[in-house]
């Protein structure tokens, strides 16, 4: 991105210090990049280590800043303490959390197994819960101010079709943000939410159009009331102004950035229940595919 895609100005975000879950990659990666250009240092998490490391590399050289990539799987309690162990050392108390960090994969419900609807929830539903809680209790043992952004789909309002173990998970995000926002408000530690439409990542699209059926092009939706897929710097300017001072007094809401998919009925992939039986299991296949090359990057 250059100063021209970003609304706001250069410092906005001086002082501030964000975790990005997921922040190696895709949205987080975005928003990591926007959150350092606006002055904030940055800390970004993930399991593969090396990815983490390119990524802060890559942004510390264009725009300078602090970026510091933590090798941590969200998943892991420990870990996760380890990590806000680490970066609390490291110049103090965070002063916003970004829940990013997820696993999804477009299947038939009928299809998942236990450990199927596992390696999603236990990263989204459980791992974001872990994080912020820890993050919550430090900065309520200190009397420090926080604010907690959970990215989420627009599918916490109408449903996920055959990604039933994401929508599920990231409906329970969303009472979490509703329900902790007026918690831990009064205590200085602000909770909202981000419902993107599509915005094209690599992550997403291996897992969500596998066998490429259901693009068009990377920047044309037909299906999009405007027409369109998300911008990257659409989703920066937001996150933005979630975390900047004058944002204090928004508190407990879920903003959906999809050009109104929603309101049109969609957003889902319930056009796929015309799928047959081998389009599935080319689909699984190709997830499998992408699943295990980033498995094999992982060093935690
Ligand atoms: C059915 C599947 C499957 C598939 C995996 N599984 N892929 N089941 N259909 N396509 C099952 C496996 O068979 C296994 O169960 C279980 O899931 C665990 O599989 P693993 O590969 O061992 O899992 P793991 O290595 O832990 O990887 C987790 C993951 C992976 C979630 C499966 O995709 C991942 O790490 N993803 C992170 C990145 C990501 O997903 N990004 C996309 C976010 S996009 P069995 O019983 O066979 O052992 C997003 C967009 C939302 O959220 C909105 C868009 C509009
Ligand atoms: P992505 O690039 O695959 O991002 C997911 C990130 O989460 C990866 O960096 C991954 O890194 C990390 N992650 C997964 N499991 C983790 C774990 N256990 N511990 C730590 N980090 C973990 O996909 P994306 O499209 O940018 O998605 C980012 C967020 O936006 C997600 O919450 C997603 O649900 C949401 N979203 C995306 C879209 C879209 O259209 N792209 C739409 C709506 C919502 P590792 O694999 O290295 O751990």
């Amino acid at each position: 991105m250059t100063p021209d895609d970003l609304m706001f100005k250069p410092g906005l975000l001086k002082g501030e210090r964000i975790l990005i879950t997921g922040g190696g990659t895709g949205l987080g990666k975005v928003m990591a990049e926007g959150f350092v250009m606006m002055g904030a240092e940055v800390y970004i998490c993930g399991r593969r280590g090396g990815v983490l490391e390119e990524t802060a590399n890559e942004l510390m050289a264009a725009h300078g800043g602090k970026v510091v990539p933590i090798a941590c799987d969200i998943r892991v309690p420990e870990a996760i303490s380890d990590m806000l162990d680490t970066i609390w050392s490291d110049g103090g108390a965070l002063t916003g959390l970004v829940n990013n960090a997820a696993g999804n994969f477009i299947s038939r419900t009928e299809d998942l197994s236990p450990r199927g609807f596992e390696a999603i929830s236990n990263i989204v539903f459980r791992g974001s819960f872990y994080v912020t809680l820890d993050c919550g209790k430090r900065w309520l043992a200190e009397g420090k101010t926080g604010a907690v952004t959970s990215i989420l789909t627009t599918w916490v309002w109408n449903g996920g079709p055959f990604t039933v173990p994401s929508a599920m998970s990231k409906a329970g995000l969303n009472v979490m943000t509703q329900s902790l926002a007026v918690e831990w408000g009064g205590r200085g530690i602000r909770f909202n939410a981000i419902a993107p439409g599509p915005f094209p990542t690599e992550g997403a699209w291996a897992r969500l159009n596998p066998t490429g059926e259901s693009s068009e092009s990377s920047e044309y939706d037909s299906t999009n009331p405007m027409g369109r897929v998300g911008r990257m710097p659409e989703l920066a300017n937001l996150a933005i102004y979630l975390h900047a001072p004058g944002s204090e007094y928004v508190n407990g809401q879920t903003i959906a950035i999809d050009g109104a998919a929603y309101q049109a009925g969609g957003g889902g992939f319930g056009q796929l229940r015309d799928w047959s039986d081998e389009q599935w299991e080319a689909a699984r296949a190709a997830i499998q595919g992408a699943n295990a090359r980033d498995r094999s990057k992982r060093t935690v």
